[in-house]
């Protein structure tokens, strides 16, 4: 394809649900750079932002760029026409019919902040070392999982088989759910291949596993409101706002339960990437066998090269310039974590895997400002404990080349979504390492 033959389709192409864009949208964002780093494009009138610097200024500006519209963007539609130079009145007007205003996500100053101070109760360094420390025997135990007794190759499906249930369970230990309450979850979350999604003794979790979520936080909430106990739930339970009032149940409830929208699904893609990459690369696990110190660094490029959450949307609230470019209150950006984390004019060889790279570190895979990521630390330990487990319990890593065919010739498939960048499955085969030759 000539690049003037790719460019004329990438500028016809419906960027929210073009499947071409699927399973590699790199060269579309750097099609779309090469024009301008902040492009209005055809797409329901949305300005795509795919340069590093532009879009730190979005992130952290939350007075011009609203989070009201951040997950969905111009899905659905605003219930309001935006009018004038300034909207801020009209969003506090429809905020409410607007997608998930009652996550913290979508909130603005002063709501957000208060919102967000309730998770920093539960964020502690204390409460992120005891989370590490659940995080090494949850890594072994999955893998005793799915060893068994075997000695010869396995192969297993490593999204189902590790990542999914293991990115759940740390939410659930960080949020206090008892450990006898862990199996229950897995069922209804991210069960054991071969069961049935989301079914627990007759009860079916269909659409909503958020409800779900809820139902069972409403009820651990409320008991240890009227039963306090020494555990964590119980902070939670009693944790107050800054000012000094008590939040309702629901509140604490939403704060909780987005944890689990918001963390497991986007380390599951990390942890499914970083698979991907190292049954791939026999010389980075040597790498990283022969220095471990490198792991974060690894961890941190998986994250620039490979971003899990791919858009995210703020409303123009009061006209403004970006980049040069003017945008009238009323205008949705999309800024592009995938685009900005390959943007040429921060990150040097930008499309190259370097976990040696100096500037590794300022990716914004996990936003900036008011809203960047509050898990990102607990991800990062997730990445590194993960890592550092596969490369003590696996040898001779590879793909499983009947599931995702031969070198040269590789078969992957990626979530259908603009929402977040993620493998469908990744068929892993390895032979069981012996516990005296690992190194940990
Ligand atoms: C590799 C894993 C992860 C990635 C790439 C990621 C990425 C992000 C990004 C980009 C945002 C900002 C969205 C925006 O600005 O509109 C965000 C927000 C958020 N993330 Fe993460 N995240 C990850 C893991 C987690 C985990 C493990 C948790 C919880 C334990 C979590 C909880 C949240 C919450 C609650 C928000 C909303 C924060 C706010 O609106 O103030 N994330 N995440």
């Amino acid at each position: 394809m000539s690049t003037s033959g790719a460019a004329t389709e990438f500028d016809n192409i419906d960027y929210f649900t073009d499947p071409s864009l699927v399973p590699d949208p790199y060269p579309y964002y750097d099609h779309q750079r090469s024009q301008c780093p902040v492009l209005p494009t055809s797409n329901y009138g949305v300005v795509a932002v795919t340069g590093h610097e532009e879009a730190s200024i979005v992130y952290k500006d939350a007075e011009l760029y609203s989070s009201c519209i951040a997950v969905g963007g111009p899905f659905p539609p605003l219930p309001f026409t935006p009018e004038g130079n300034d909207i801020s009145e009209q969003i506090e007007a429809h905020r409410a019919e607007l997608p998930m205003s009652e996550h913290m996500v979508t909130m603005d100053p002063p709501q957000h902040s208060r919102a967000r101070s309730l998770l920093n109760r539960l964020l502690t360094p204390k409460r992120l070392k005891e989370n590490e420390e659940f995080m090494w025997r949850l890594a072994d135990q999955q893998l005793d999982e799915i060893i068994g007794d075997q000695t010869g190759t396995v192969k297993v499906e490593f999204l189902e088989g590790y990542a999914k249930p293991f990115s759940m369970l740390v939410i659930c230990d960080l949020l206090g759910v008892p450990e006898e309450d862990h199996d229950d979850f897995r069922q209804m979350l991210a069960p054991r291949p071969g069961n049935t999604v989301g079914s627990l003794d007759g009860e079916t979790l269909e659409h909503n596993p958020l409800q779900w979520l809820e139902d069972k936080f409403c009820a651990y909430l409320e008991d240890r409101r009227a039963n306090p106990r020494d555990d964590i739930l119980t902070g939670l339970a009693t944790a107050k706002y800054p000012e000094g009032d008590t939040p309702e149940i629901i509140d604490v409830v939403k704060s909780a339960t987005f944890l689990f929208a918001a963390g497991q699904e986007t380390t599951t893609k990390l942890l499914s990437a970083a698979m991907r990459l190292l049954a791939e690369r026999p010389d980075v696990v040597e790498r990283l066998r022969n220095d471990r110190s490198k792991i974060p660094n690894f961890v941190e490029e998986m994250l620039r090269m490979e971003s899990p959450v791919k858009s995210a949307f703020r409303l123009v609230k009061k006209d403004t310039t970006l980049g040069g470019v003017d945008l009238k209150a009323g205008t949705i950006v999309m800024v592009n974590p995938g685009a900005i984390n390959r943007d040429p004019r921060r990150f040097d060889d930008p499309h190259e895997f370097d976990f040696e790279r100096s500037n590794v570190r300022e990716h914004l895979a996990f936003g900036r400002g008011a809203h960047s990521c509050p898990g990102g630390p607990l991800a990062r330990v997730e990445g590194r404990v993960s890592i550092e487990r596969l490369l003590d319990r696996m040898d001779n890593l590879r793909l499983d080349e009947e599931k995702h065919g031969p070198a040269g010739d590789r078969k992957f498939n990626y979530e259908p979504t603009f929402i977040l960048r993620g493998l469908t499955e990744i068929n892993i085969e390895f032979t069981p390492r012996q516990p005296d030759a690992a190194t940990s």
